[in-house]
């Protein structure tokens, strides 16, 4: 059984193709390519939809070529064409999705329409070496740029969303604060190593909503802004050079700086794990995972590893290369629902809102 799968949610296009091993172990990935568009969207401040599905409808044929040649496959040996088909940047969702339809349609095989978060979800066992069979009931945390979000899960496509951010998402906090402090995009791996080197009881910042399974962080990300000035003023004294230094993005002193971005890590990291942990208790699971872009940050899953060790807890993260966005973990969780019968109609429309749970 070999899977060729797409994603196209946002700004990065991805290829992956991957083949099942006839129930041995967990299926062998053939190849898998990215394509990032950081660099097209820099400039702006943010992404721009126009320019991701351009860039999208750019790279998507050659990653398609690329990944055939590193697969040493023809697409006629694919067995089922999938491709993200929500949530997402509706342009960016329609170029992955159209593609793979009219492959599957053209090659006369199965498309499966994929949600991006159980590509996350699912990421964490793509390793097993019993990946077949590994989807155990489990406390999942799946944070990203787009999405902070704790799932119980059952079973495959057996879901319960427990809680979810109500503002910003972990990353877009990271990615916002990072910005005035004049870092570059995305500001979470910037943020990660200039950590390394502060003190992240320096600041004493919000932990909000101590106590619910949701999560805010535009207090915490407003929390800095009005920090800014006060820190400028009180660390930064060159004469004359205050105005400009209140301007952001901010020029801190270096000290200032990596205190400030580990105490802001750390105000994350505690809030992650105090309810991902809290969730693992009162829902009586033996495991959890995490995955998503912000799961690449080593201090968190160092953390969350600590705390699940402490409390009896198997943990289990998605490794880093599966973590940002990409098409293997659709690929993964297209095969996964293969197995147990499920495609898609050509005709599902791609849904920029779609939930994990309908
Ligand atoms: O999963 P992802 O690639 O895209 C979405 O589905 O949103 O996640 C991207 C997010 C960005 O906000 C980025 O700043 C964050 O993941 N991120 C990190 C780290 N690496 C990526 N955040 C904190 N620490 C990191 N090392
Ligand atoms: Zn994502």
């Amino acid at each position: 059984m070999t899977v060729l799968a797409l994603e196209t949610s946002c700004d990065e296009t991805a290829v992956a193709i991957l083949r099942g091993r006839d129930g041995r172990s967990g299926p062998k990935l053939l190849a898998s390519e990215v394509a990032s568009q950081v660099a097209a969207h820099e400039k702006y401040g943010g992404i721009v939809p126009e320019i991701a599905s351009r860039n999208h409808l750019l790279f998507a044929p050659q990653l398609l070529d690329r990944t055939k040649s590193v697969a040493k496959i023809n697409l006629s040996d694919v067995d089922a064409f999938a491709a993200t088909s929500g949530p997402g940047l509706a342009s960016s969702l329609m170029v992955g999705a159209s593609i793979a339809k009219g492959l599957a349609i053209g090659f006369g095989k199965p498309y499966l329409a994929i949600n991006h978060l159980e590509g996350h979800l699912l990421s964490p066992f793509f390793s097993d070496a019993d990946g077949e069979a590994g989807i155990r009931p489990n406390v999942s945390l799946i944070v990203s740029g787009g999405h902070t979000m704790l799932v119980r899960v059952h079973a495959l496509c057996d879901y319960q969303v427990i809680g979810r951010t109500v503002d910003d998402a972990a990353g877009e906090a990271f990615d916002k604060v990072a910005k005035m402090l004049g870092l570059a995009y995305p500001g979470g791996p910037e943020i990660e190593k200039l950590a390394r080197d502060g003190d992240p009881n320096r600041f004493d910042l919000p932990r909000s909503m101590p106590g619910s399974e949701n999560f805010s962080f535009s207090g915490l990300k407003t929390a800095v802004r009005y920090l800014l000035p006060k820190v400028v003023g009180r660390f930064c004294e060159t004469p004359g050079e205050e105005e400009r230094l209140t301007q952001t993005p901010y020029k801190l002193d270096d000290r200032v700086l990596a205190d400030l971005c580990a105490s802001f890590q750390q105000a994350i990291i505690d809030v992650l794990v105090t309810k991902t942990i809290a969730a693992a208790q009162k829902y009586n699971v033996d495991l959890v995972t995490v995955s998503g872009g912000v799961s690449c940050n080593e201090e968190l899953r160092r953390q969350l590893h600590e705390a699940c060790s402490r409390n009896g807890f198997e943990f289990k993260n998605a490794e880093p290369w599966l973590c940002t966005d990409n098409a293997a973990m659709i690929a993964f969780a297209a095969y996964l629902r293969l197995q147990v019968g499920f495609q898609s109609q050509v005709t599902e429309e791609i849904n920029p809102n779609l939930a994990l749970v309908s």
